[in-house]
């Protein structure tokens, strides 16, 4: 009997926010992790992953190579020191692009790996060329053939590698293939996200030799082996900033217990600025708003420690019932502005300069309606939206939202929002 996924939610907005509830783990940590354990010589144990979409799928690829996954509640199994090789069949190849970050643990396994050439996504063509060009620096011979793209690395060696620009995937693809990688391996211009950082840790107990995660230089030493261990990845700071600005639009109070609460400093900078009053002690934030929210004046995003991309549409949303005008410029991603048709029905006043930049002026209400969720982020910033405005919203799509979130409606309704899944 075939049903239909609820794949949509109904919120009945302008509820206020009161309570505390739990961080989920990382997504952005959690998948290359997963992709990383790969690389052990014996068993994995990964602790309190996100029950989401894509730590599900990563699990399907990861028995599709071989490896033996056992799964309880939130906790995988992972064994992976039986698969001898991979078989690259066309489907393999085409989800292998899916999850790009197994490109380093899979090519340091089997020496020989292929991917379909990148679809890209909603929010930009997603290219490979940094990642390609990053290999080749360490003799990986890479040939492209209509929309495949071959890799084979069995005459690699370390080497010196400077990434254009700061990509997380290339930086994570590098630290994972270099590990086992015989001699010393630097990578200039590294990603400094706090889920390379939590990757470069897990691959370190593991027994690899990495130094200076979180800085423009990672130097990572072959070793023989690593070994298998029990690891629980970090907080999901996204996650974390959209409790933080869901409670700013709506009104009232959130208290939330984070570990990692100093990874989300650009954006309690702004929710300040914005009229929240702000608690930080130790590992604890608490978060009101009892006033009329003021518009800030320009939003930047960029790569760690700037702004994060991934908080863009949300900060837009909110900035859409604050009073004034606010420029964002959106630097990291060609096309993140996907929100804004669905936001102009409910109302919004937004002008798209280019695709990097828009201005938002704030209006007094927005309207409720149906909506369409065209992408992770931006579907969760409709989430926001729908809280805010008065009436019925319902917004379709929202698997692209339960590929990050794990059941957003019960993390809202914990917090009492009028939200269900439809
Ligand atoms: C990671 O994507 C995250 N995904 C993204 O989160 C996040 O937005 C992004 O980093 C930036 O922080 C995961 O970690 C699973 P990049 P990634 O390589 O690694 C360009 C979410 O919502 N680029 O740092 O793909 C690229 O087009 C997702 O959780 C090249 O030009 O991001 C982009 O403009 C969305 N060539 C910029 O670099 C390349 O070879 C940053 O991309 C690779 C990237």
């Amino acid at each position: 009997m075939s049903y239909k996924v609820r794949d949509r939610l109904k919120i009945i907005g302008g509820k206020k926010l009161k309570g505390e509830v739990k961080v989920q783990t990382s997504k952005n940590a959690t998948l290359p992790i997963m992709s990383a354990s790969l690389l052990a010589e014996g068993k994995v144990y990964l602790k309190d992953c996100p029950d989401i979409i894509d730590v599900q799928n990563m699990a399907k690829i990861l028995k599709k190579l071989g490896a033996n996954i056992v799964r309880t509640q939130d906790d995988y199994l992972i064994d992976s020191s039986n698969i001898k090789d991979v078989c690259l069949d066309y489907d393999l190849c085409k989800t292998m692009r899916s999850s790009i970050f197994l490109l380093g643990s899979t090519l340091a396994k089997f020496q020989s790996i292929c991917l379909t050439m990148p679809g890209g996504c909603k929010i930009g063509k997603r290219p490979i060329d940094i990642h390609i060009e990053a290999f080749r620096r360490l003799n990986v011979k890479v040939t492209q053939l209509d929309d495949f793209v071959f890799f084979n690395a069995s005459k690699a060696r370390a080497g010196k590698i400077r990434l254009k620009l700061p990509s997380v995937g290339a930086t994570e693809n590098i630290v994972q293939f270099a590990c086992k990688l015989k001699g010393k391996t630097i990578i200039y211009n590294s990603a400094r996200e706090p889920e390379v950082v939590d990757l470069c840790n897990f691959l370190n107990k593991m027994g690899a030799k990495i130094y200076g995660a979180g800085t423009k230089k990672i130097t990572i030493i072959g070793v023989e082996k690593l070994q298998g261990v029990e690891y629980k990845p970090i907080s999901d700071r996204i996650v974390l900033g959209t409790l933080l600005v869901a409670t700013a639009i709506c009104g009232g109070t959130i208290r939330l217990i984070d570990k990692n609460i100093n990874q989300n400093k650009k954006l309690i900078e702004i929710l300040a600025l914005m009229g929240c009053q702000i608690n930080i002690k130790n590992d604890i934030i608490t978060l009101s708003r009892d006033v009329p929210l003021k518009s800030v004046q320009k939003i930047c995003t960029g790569y760690y420690p700037n702004f994060p991309t991934d908080l863009q549409s949300m900060l837009m949303v909110l900035n859409c019932v604050a009073n004034g005008q606010t420029r964002i410029e959106e630097q990291v991603f060609e096309n993140r502005f996907l929100i804004v048709g669905e936001l102009k029905k409910m109302g919004a006043k937004i002008d798209i300069v280019n695709n990097h930049t828009a201005i938002v002026s704030g209006v007094r209400q927005l309207k409720a309606g149906k909506l369409k969720a065209y992408d992770l982020r931006g579907g969760a910033s409709l989430v926001l939206a729908g809280l805010v405005a008065k009436g019925e919203t319902i917004i379709e799509n929202v698997h692209y939202i339960d590929r990050g979130y794990c059941h957003i409606e019960n993390m809202l309704k914990s917090l009492g929002a009028d939200i269900e899944r439809i």
